[in-house]
This record gives structure tokens, C-alpha cells and sequence, in this order.
């Protein structure tokens, strides 16, 4: 038997309760996002031929009979090199892009491409940009005709007429001579809202289907860097996206992992396209930044404190860029960008995992500074990797002191931690900082492992937790699963909210309980127990109870862990119930069970429920998770 208590405990729940964690890893950004479909357009990987051959050439040799592509370096923006190409005679040459893992096309639909160009020498009239499928044959081109010596933007599009996952683009030229080309890039017409050269759109609306508080970015360890020099520098991500510095992505495999040495940041995806997808979700926007260490999992490099102004600097330019009038340098660029309104930036991140005294040190310098300038701007803090121990401790404790709004806390454990920590919040500190659960995933076999799986077993267990991040929403004001996005064929972490290859994407179980907690978060906690004690685990039970005031509805969360179906007799006191309601089900065949790109099997199954006026009985079967909305007067 429950008691549900629909009196209002006091407690709203915060808007920013369900958000978002948006981190380039995994191609989440470069090859999955951003719907850029050429790897290495402006030539700038570490080697500026990456990404591209020439089968009909060799580069290393001076009898290339047909042609070769060679690097210039001479520009002094952050788009330094473009490619000198020779064509010789008229056998074929041709320089083909691979993409990120192929390039997904389909047929009927239409590719924007652009390039620029000019002619340094010779006769080279045309240039043909043309999709080949894995055999090489073509599927779709289009031509540019040279205008002149001067460098030049051109533009044209593709229609695709065969439907192929891993396409590549072939160049190929009508005529002998010396042409450059830099910026070599191809979008889908078909992008989200349209935008030009904009982002995917099946992705996007995976993540507008989550119905997110907020959008944290950019990151995870991209924050950091390895070093403090590769650490991710906002002011370099926006204006022109043609003058962005590239920069090798922390997650390159030239460091660690196998699959990904051509991982780099374009950043065409920068920080004005992040603001603005945090207003097309209608999600807070919530920006981390460097606070002058480097990845303490690496280096560790730190900026003396007497070197670290252009960090705190940073930051306050941030907030001019998303909040300043246009009277203002950033304010300004934002709307030169196209967007005169201000993005309304609430929260700032200092810092993405860090830890330790030298944290705190530089964190002190930062809050000092925003608190002064903008007191209005909430601040989010680091706690560390790994939630308790020293460091943590440690951390809290000093934040505390320091009046700290938010302290972000990191934790991937298995699906047994998350259900035995489903009372993690009920101890803390109700008059301390706020917490922000950042990063969570339960792990199948261990910590990142690669061969963890999205499985029913571990999206069982966070919803399990996640009642107990909401009956503690008093102090829990942020939370989001990490990381986002995985590329089927380029990834670097596991377990991912959301898998995709070229021109599929699916949701994976634990994205449908992230969706069935942001679209069911309610405006104000109630209360669900049994035996007058919260239910966290009882029988294997773990439930949690808000009302939504803007539709006069009790929402009532219920995870059944156990082998057994539950009958769950529900009494309800302080109002009535409507005669029905909906329940939504999530379950599995089994707990290891996962979801793929063909139709998945995991998703939210809707059904009816009859009440009474103040009780209702729900059938909960074995290992499953269930969400009943119930109008109430
Ligand atoms: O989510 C993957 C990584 O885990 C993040 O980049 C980092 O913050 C954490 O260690």
C-alpha cells in the first residue's frame, strides 16, 4: 500500500531539473551535430591532407602524370592553409574526400556545396563535384565554372539519385593548371529549421523531444585540454566560421583510443550556434569554461594566479556576448552574427572536473569577478570525478564557505551503485550550495569500458536513482546523462545516450527515461511513501510524486528493479482524482536488452488506468518503469 499526498511539500521543481550534457566526443559535434559532411574542408588537420586522396596521383614523387594536391600555408587567420592543385593533362586526376566515415546520402534529396577558389595558372575551367557510392560509381554531381585568378566563392548543388551510407566526394577538373581551393564544404539542404549549413535534423529533434531544462557545453574534458594551449577558447569559435582555428579534439586517438587519429574541432559548431540551440530547445543555456587547469586526468597544467586574468577575462566577455547590448564589443558580434536579442544567460560554468586546493584557489578569482560585474549570473563549480573521497570532500567544504550557488558532481558507476544511492541527496545540507549532477551513467562492465552497453539493466537503475534526485529537488536543481552522442563507427566512450551513423539515429533506453523525466518534471513536489517512509528501494520499489500546476495533473513515478510484477494500491489524500488517467511503460524483454537502428523494442508504451476518486491500483510488471498522469481537483 502508497500513500500519495498531493498537499503541495513546498518544493518547486526547478525548470533547469532535466537538461542536457552537449560534449564534441564521439563525433558529436564534427561528423555528427554539425552537419558538415567533408572532414578537413579548409585543409588545417594536424596533416592537412587527412581526410582526403588522390588515387590517381602520388604525392611523394615527381612523376605525377595526372595531378597532385600539395598545401600552401599563407594566410595569417585562423584558416592558414588552403590546397595548390596541379592538374597536368586530362587523365582523370581527381582528389576525394572521405567524410566522416562516409558521407550519408539520400536519394532525391539535395546537397548544398561551396568552395573557394581561384585559378592560378592555366586553363582550368570547370571543376565537378560528384558523390561516388562504395564502388565508385557516381550517384549525383554538380559543376562549378571558374570565374577567374581572384579568389571567389562558389556554390552549387547536388541531387543524390541513389541512397548510399558511406559516399565520398570526388573532385575532378576540365582542363590543365594550377588551381587553390580552401573551404571545401557540403551540407543536406535538410537541415534543422532550415539553416543554412546548419545542424542534423534527426538529432536536433531527439534532443528537442527530451524537452530539455538546459544545454550544458561545450564539454567534458574538450573544456580543459590536455594542455592549457589545446584547451577549448570560446572567443576563437565565433565571428566568420571560415576564420575558426581547428584544433586537435582532446579526444584524438593520437593520444589514447584506437578508433579516432582524425578527430579535430572545427568549431563550425561554436558558441553562437550553441546559444542558439539552446533557444530553439527552449533550454537554459549553461557555458563551462576553462578555469586555467588543464585536464588533471593528464597533464594537469596549471595558469599561475598571477597569469590568470584572460581566463576570468573570458568569461566575463561571455556573458557581454550573450547578455550586452549591442553597444557592447561582444554584444556586438552577437549581433552581427544575426541575433540582436540577448541569448539570456543564467549560469556559468568555472571550470568542467576539477579538484583540489588549486581549484579552489583559481575558482575563488572567478567567482570574485562575476560576482562583482554580474551578480545576477548563478555559478556552477567543480566537485571532482568521482563522488566522495578526499578530494571531494574537500571541495564541498570549501564551496560551502564560499557561498557557492551550484557544485557540479560527476559520477559513472554500475547499475547496483545507482540503485543502492537512490537516497544519495537525503542527507545533504538543505542551506548549502545546490546541486548539479552533471555527468551520470550507470556502466555495464566498468568505467568507460568499450564494451559497456546501452542496456535495459543500467536505464532501469538511473531511473530508480533519478526518483531520488527528484524527491530531493529542494536541492538537486540540475542534472544530466553524459555523454550525448556516439557515432556508430568513430566513437571513444561508452555507454551513449544517443547512437548514429551517417543517416540513421536511435534512442537508446536510457534516453527514453531521460524523456519520460523532461516531459513529466511537474511544477512542485508531493509525496509517495509507504509505511509513512519515502519509497527508495522497499521491496525493490523506488517511486517519486510531483503535481503539474499548469495542467492541474499528479504525476507519479514508479521503478520496479524487482524479478516481480507489482500490484501497486495507491491512496491519495489532500484531493481527488479524475476517473482516468495515463500510464506510460518502459521495459525490456530482459535486463540486458538493448535498442538498435532498426525499430527499437525499449520505448514508452501508453496506456489507460481507471481511479477511483482517491486511490488508484497500477500494475507495475517485473523491471520496468512506469509514468501515470492523473488529473486532480
Ligand atoms: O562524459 C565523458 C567524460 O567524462 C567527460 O568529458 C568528463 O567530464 C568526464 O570525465
Amino acid at each position: 500500500m502508497y500513500e500519495l499526498n498531493l498537499k503541495d511539500t513546498g518544493i518547486e521543481i526547478q525548470p533547469t531539473m532535466y537538461g542536457i550534457f552537449f560534449e564534441d566526443i564521439n563525433f558529436g559535434a564534427d561528423g555528427g551535430l554539425y552537419a558538415e559532411m567533408v572532414k578537413n574542408r579548409s585543409f588545417e588537420f594536424d596533416d592537412p591532407l587527412m581526410g582526403w586522396s588522390q588515387p590517381n596521383s602520388d604525392r611523394h614523387s615527381f612523376n605525377n602524370k595526372s595531378g597532385y594536391a600539395s598545401i600552401v600555408q599563407d594566410k595569417l587567420t585562423g584558416n592558414k592553409n588552403y590546397a595548390r592543385v596541379e592538374v597536368n593533362d586530362d587523365k582523370g586526376y581527381s582528389l576525394i574526400n572521405e567524410g566522416y566515415r562516409g558521407m550519408g546520402v539520400k536519394a532525391g534529396e539535395t546537397y548544398n556545396l561551396s568552395v573557394m577558389a581561384a585559378l592560378q595558372s592555366g586553363s582550368i575551367s570547370t571543376v565537378t563535384f560528384e558523390f561516388i557510392d562504395e564502388g565508385g560509381n557516381g550517384v549525383g554531381s554538380a559543376q562549378i565554372r571558374l570565374s577567374g585568378k581572384d579568389w571567389a566563392a562558389y556554390n552549387a548543388q547536388i541531387k543524390a539519385n541513389k541512397t548510399v551510407e558511406k559516399a565520398r566526394l570526388k573532385i575532378t577538373f576540365t582542363g590543365t593548371g594550377v588551381i587553390a581551393m580552401d573551404m571545401v564544404s557540403l551540407f543536406p539542404e535538410d537541415t534543422w529549421k532550415g539553416r543554412k549549413n546548419g545542424l542534423r535534423k534527426d538529432l536536433v529533434q531527439k534532443l528537442y523531444d527530451l524537452n530539455p531544462g538546459f544545454l550544458r557545453f561545450p564539454g567534458g574534458c574538450i573544456v580543459e585540454g590536455r594542455t592549457l594551449e589545446k584547451r577549448y577558447q570560446w572567443k576563437k569559435t565565433v565571428g566568420d566560421v571560415e576564420d575558426r582555428e581547428t584544433l586537435i579534439n582532446r579526444w584524438n586517438t593520437e593520444f589514447e583510443h584506437k578508433q579516432t587519429p582524425d578527430y579535430f574541432q572545427s568549431f563550425g559548431l561554436g558558441f553562437y550556434e550553441y546559444f542558439q540551440l539552446a533557444e530553439d530547445l527552449g533550454a537554459t543555456p549553461l557555458p563551462i569554461l576553462s578555469c586555467g587547469i588543464a585536464c588533471q586526468f593528464n597533464t594537469g597544467e596549471l595558469v599561475p594566479m598571477e597569469a590568470l586574468n584572460p581566463y576570468i577575462q573570458d568569461a566575463l566577455d561571455l556573458i557581454e556576448f550573450a547578455n550586452g547590448s549591442t553597444a557592447t564589443t561582444w554584444g556586438k558580434l552577437r549581433s552581427d552574427m544575426g541575433h540582436p536579442q540577448p541569448f539570456n544567460l543564467k549560469f556559468i560554468g568555472v571550470g568542467n572536473e576539477q579538484w583540489g586546493p588549486d581549484y579552489i584557489e583559481r575558482y575563488k578569482a572567478f567567482d570574485k569577478a562575476i560576482r562583482t560585474t554580474y551578480p545576477d549570473i548563478k555559478i556552477v563549480s567543480g566537485s571532482g570525478p568521482f563522488p566522495d573521497g578526499e578530494y571531494f570532500d574537500y571541495g564541498w567544504q570549501q564551496l560551502k564557505q564560499l557561498k557557492a550557488d551550484l557544485v557540479d558532481e560527476h559520477y559513472y558507476n554500475s547499475p547496483k551503485w545507482f540503485k543502492e544511492h537512490a537516497t544519495r541527496y537525503d542527507g545533504y545540507d538543505r542551506k548549502g550550495p545546490k546541486v548539479f549532477a552533471g555527468e551520470y551513467a550507470a556502466q555495464s562492465v566498468g568505467i568507460a569500458n568499450p564494451d559497456n552497453k546501452n542496456n535495459w539493466d543500467c536505464a532501469l537503475a538511473e531511473a530508480a536513482f533519478m526518483t531520488g534526485l527528484e524527491r530531493n529537488a529542494d536541492v538537486v536543481y540540475m542534472t544530466s546523462y553524459a555523454p550525448l552522442f556516439a557515432h556508430a563507427d568513430g566513437w571513444q566512450w561508452t555507454p551513449d545516450l544517443i547512437w548514429f551513423n551517417n543517416q540513421q539515429s536511435y534512442a537508446t533506453p536510457n534516453y527514453y527515461v531521460q524523456q519520460l523525466y523532461g516531459n513529466n518534471a511537474g511544477t512542485n513536489l508531493v509525496t509517495i511513501t509507504t509505511g509513512n517512509k519515502p519509497v527508495t528501494g522497499q521491496d525493490g520499489i523506488f517511486s517519486s510524486a510531483v503535481v503539474d500546476k499548469t495542467t492541474n495533473e499528479v504525476v507519479v513515478k514508479i521503478v520496479n528493479t524487482a524479478g516481480t510484477a507489482e500490484k501497486a494500491d495507491i491512496k491519495v489524500k489532500g484531493g481527488k482524482l479524475a476517473r482516468t488517467g495515463t500510464m506510460k511503460l518502459l521495459r525490456g524483454d530482459s535486463l540486458n536488452e538493448v535498442n538498435g537502428f532498426d525499430e527499437p523494442n525499449i520505448k514508452p508504451q501508453q496506456s489507460t488506468i481507471s481511479t477511483k476518486k482517491s486511490s488508484f491500483e497500477a500494475q507495475i510488471p517485473a523491471y520496468s518503469f512506469a509514468v501515470i498522469r492523473i488529473k486532480i481537483s
